[in-house]
């Protein structure tokens, strides 16, 4: 065997992972040695015998004495002359006399120290005594110290590498979040800002009306006309009306973000909610000229809350009319959803108006929002749908809109399967 193979054969021991070598007990391998009595001729004949024996430790009284090594042992044997000299002689004449003998608890680190500070010019020898406490235990190969020293470099290379990715995964994480929380924080900012304008304006518009009527009324209550009086009354009465939906939306929203809404629902046709509203937008659609239609169909019992729908509904149609063209019609529709009864319902409302650009059709449910087909500066909170949609999510259903082919807008509202009692 060749000193290469041997030299392999010697790395590819099955000591386990070499990461977990820590001493030299750990890469020790039983060797045969011999005694200091033996001859060379007996010597010879054990090299001759097992190629694979590399080295003989030499034993005396327990402990190593010296170590004979196969190459330059056999190399001085080779010639006649030489073992006719040699053959009868003690082993301890060819014996390296001064072998670097470690003990077994010794780290790999300190082996490998010791074996390159042997001797500032002397080459690294191949192999090593372990022993314990002085007593031999067998042989170590320095090729195994370096490759357990490499193997441990490696992985501690790779667990930098992976620490160092880890972390800079994490810094780029947290580097995400800030974005996102800097993000976040300048909409909502931004978002406060358009509340308090929207609320500024839709605050002083109808409180200057009230203010107007209520001091012009109070200066010409004994000159002006009783219709004069009764038109300054009726502008106070909308005014304040307009306050009062303002402030109560405001509340209902608040109420949502809190999630403090509960819903109250009992067994209902809704067929009742269409008529409830009409009776009461009859006028306003009376001073715009616009009809509003609605055939009641076969009962449609629904498991809900009365006032919240009717809350929806009324918004609904009250936008419809505000958009609604003189002499317009609005109609509203209830489906029944197949398979009966077990389908829910689905409402729709179409009205002649100027319709929703598409890529609006969503954002206006958003809060404060407007569609740009309609913010002429007529006004409006843009609180109405927003708390539609929650009203509806809350009874499991929805509310979208879309265009009506002929022109004009159409909401749906959807009410999902009553299972509630059945
Ligand atoms: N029927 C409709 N036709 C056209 N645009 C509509 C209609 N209904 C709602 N919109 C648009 O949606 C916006 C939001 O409505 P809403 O949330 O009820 O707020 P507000 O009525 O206070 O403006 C309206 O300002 C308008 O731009
Ligand atoms: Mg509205």
């Amino acid at each position: 065997m060749s000193l290469k193979a041997k030299k392999t054969l010697a790395v590819s021991q099955d000591f386990g992972n070499l990461e977990h070598v820590q001493s030299a007990s750990q890469i020790c391998l039983p060797t045969r040695w011999i005694t200091a009595e033996m001859r060379n001729h007996d010597v010879f004949a054990i090299f001759d015998g097992d190629e694979q024996i590399q080295i003989l430790p030499v034993v005396q009284d327990g402990e190593v004495v010296g170590l004979i090594n196969r190459e330059r042992f056999m190399g001085t044997m080779a010639g006649r002359f030489h073992w006719e000299i040699y053959s009868k002689k003690r082993c301890t004449k060819m014996m390296d006399h001064d072998p670097l003998v470690v003990d077994a608890a010794t780290s790999i680190a300190e082996v490998a120290n010791q074996l390159l500070h042997l001797g500032e010019h002397q080459a690294l020898p191949e192999s090593f005594i372990i022993a314990d406490k002085g007593t031999f235990q067998g042989t170590g190969y320095t090729s195994d110290v370096l490759a357990t020293l490499l193997r441990q470099q490696q992985a501690a290379v790779a667990e930098l590498q992976t620490h160092r990715d880890t972390l800079s995964a994490t810094v780029r994480e947290r580097t995400y979040d800030l974005e996102l929380a800097k993000l976040a924080a300048e909409h909502a900012n931004q978002a406060k800002s358009e509340f308090l304008a929207n609320m500024s304006h839709e605050l002083r518009t109808p409180l200057h009306a009230v203010l107007a009527m209520a001091g012009m009324g109070s200066q010409k209550s004994g000159e002006a006309p009783r219709e004069k009086l009764a038109k300054y009354f009726s502008v106070i009465n909308e005014s304040a009306e307009r306050l009062a939906r303002l402030v109560s939306n405001l509340l209902d929203i608040s109420a949502f973000e809190a999630g403090s809404i509960v819903l109250n629902p009992t067994l209902i046709d809704l067929n009742h909610l269409p008529a409830r509203v009409f009776a009461e937008l009859a006028s306003l659609a009376d001073q715009g000229s616009v009809a509003l239609h609605f055939t009641p169909g076969a009962p449609a019992p629904y498991l809900g809350d009365a006032e919240r729908l009717h809350q929806v509904i009324r918004n609904v149609v009250g936008n419809a009319l505000k958009y609604s063209p003189k002499g317009s019609d609005i109609l509203i529709q209830l489906e029944t959803i197949p398979p009966e009864p077990d389908g829910g319902y689905c409402l729709h409302i179409v009205d002649h108006g100027p319709g929703i650009p598409v890529s609006e059709l969503e954002h206006i449910f958003a809060r404060f929002t407007q569609s740009t087909q309609t913010n002429t500066g007529a006004g409006g909170s843009g609180l109405g749908l927003p708390i539609c949609r929650e009203i509806m999510r809350l009874h499991g259903g929805q509310i979208v809109a879309s265009n009506h082919p002929e022109g004009g807008a159409c909401f749906t509202i959807s009410f999902p399967p009553v299972r509630v009692g059945r």
